[in-house]
């Protein structure tokens, strides 16, 4: 009678877990393939033109530094896409400054964990150069 009773126990174990497979895995959330909505918050305020000649030498600058190996004009790599970066922040003295510091120093948080290297090497003149041709390319 007894050993009848662990029979009948261990058969129902196994039905739970056989039953608990399927409906568990499926249960598994969805690889994400689009960006979240809110991947980019543009910021509201005034824009300025950028000089178009401040946005051909800051294009120079970025070719002849590090940044395409993260960033791409249209798409996001390990970083941004940098006509993203351009929706997001007006053009403004204070942002391009802000913009500025944060590729010298380097960091993450704005955009996702992905981390931008420190560029300590670079001059803050060229990097705001860099800032003015990236924010040009808002649409
Ligand atoms: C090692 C990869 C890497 C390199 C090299 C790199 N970036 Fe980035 N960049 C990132 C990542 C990752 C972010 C997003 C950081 C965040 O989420 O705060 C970013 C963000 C930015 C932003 C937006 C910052 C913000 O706070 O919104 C600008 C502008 C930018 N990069 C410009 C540049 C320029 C110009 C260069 C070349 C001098 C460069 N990046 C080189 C990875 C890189």
């Amino acid at each position: 009678m007894f050993g009848m009773k662990r029979i009948t126990i261990l058969i129902s174990c196994i039905s739970v877990a056989v039953l608990c497979i399927p409906a568990c895995s499926g249960r598994q959330p969805k690889q994400e393939t689009r960006q979240p909505v809110d991947y980019i918050k543009a910021i509201p305020g005034p824009s300025d033109p950028v000089p178009v000649a401040i946005a051909k030498k800051g294009e120079v600058l970025i070719g002849y530094s590090d940044c395409y190996t993260c960033h791409k004009e249209d798409q996001r790599s390990v970083g941004p896409a940098f006509k993203d970066i351009a929706k997001r922040y007006p053009v403004n003295q204070a942002y391009i400054e802000y913009l500025a510091k944060k590729i010298i120093q380097g960091g993450s948080g704005s955009w996702g964990n992905a981390v931008m290297t420190p560029h300590a090497q670079l001059s803050f003149d060229d990097v705001e150069i860099m800032v003015s041709y990236i924010l040009s390319l808002r649409e």
